[in-house]
């Protein structure tokens, strides 16, 4: 590849299904003119509840995929994979890959605040991920990690209005505000999603969503590495999910509608 065309190859992005568009949505407010290639497996969500070994197999099966189709560089906007399998696959393809939590861990651990909670699916929080990756650089803040098992569901089958789902979501950060976190992080993508309905129950500032900053630290990278692209257009945007389409586009529509066709690809 020539430099201009590696520059303007596609940047990949991937999750167990809506979430990670919480993480595109901002990296596109920075990057407008970058070409987006973004795959939900949407046949395996959650992510949370799968083993290691699931996790790394899925894992593969799209990396290879961004690779062959020339990706530059590829977002893991998903929190599960990179608490558990980003060490395991990151050195797979020489492409750039950006895990969320290890990105995002440095702006985590500047924060003004003495007790931090994190919102995550189980896997990543019985990873630990977040506590070490901030611990390394501040040691001072503690942290009360919680899983919300049912949260990615409810996005992905777009009843977060339900309210048996607002019961569940109140009853969940209840919990939560008995550690008197002086801030909660959405450390799974698709809790951004459930902001309008936690902000019934807490003030919306208590939430930190990190697709902000990840998507910064990507453009500062993308950046520094002369990778960003030289076209002076919009962007292009391809979207892929291993099933159902039409439920992917409807659960995505209230946050990122996607007027374009969603494609069905199973590895
Ligand atoms: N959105 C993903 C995350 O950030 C995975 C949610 C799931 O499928 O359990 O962890």
């Amino acid at each position: 590849m020539t430099t201009s065309e590696e520059n303007n190859a596609p940047i990949g992005f991937f999750d167990s299904g809506v979430g990670g568009l919480s993480v595109l949505k901002e990296v596109k407010k920075l990057l407008p003119n970058e070409n987006y290639l973004y795959y939900g497996d949407t046949v395996h969500v959650p992510y949370g509840e799968k083993t290691k070994e699931q996790l790394i197999s899925y894992s593969k099966n799209i990396l290879k995929f961004f690779y062959q189709n020339g990706c530059k560089a590829v977002v893991m906007a998903c929190n599960t994979t990179s608490s558990t399998v980003y060490n395991d696959i990151k050195n797979l393809y020489g492409f750039k890959l950006y895990p969320i939590v290890q990105s995002v861990a440095k702006v985590l651990s500047l924060l003004d605040v003495e007790r931090l909670g994190i919102f995550a699916t189980k896997s990543t929080i019985n990873s630990h991920a977040y506590p070490n990756e901030i611990s390394k650089f501040n040691s001072k803040i503690k942290v009360y990690g919680q899983y919300c098992p049912d949260w990615a569901g409810f996005v992905e089958k777009n009843i977060i209005n339900e309210p048996q789902s607002i019961e569940v979501i109140k009853s969940d950060l209840d919990k939560m505000l008995k550690n008197k976190p002086d801030k909660i992080v959405l450390g799974c993508t698709h809790y951004p999603y459930l902001l309008p309905v936690l902000s019934e129950f807490a003030p919306e500032n208590l939430f930190i969503d990190p697709a902000k900053p990840f998507a910064k630290y990507i453009a500062d990278d993308l950046k520094s590495s002369k990778l960003l692209s030289t076209s002076t257009k919009s962007g292009n945007e391809e979207f892929y999910v291993s099933s159902n389409p039409q439920q992917f586009k409807k659960a995505a529509k209230m946050f990122y509608p996607i007027d374009k066709e969603v494609r069905l690809l199973r590895f």
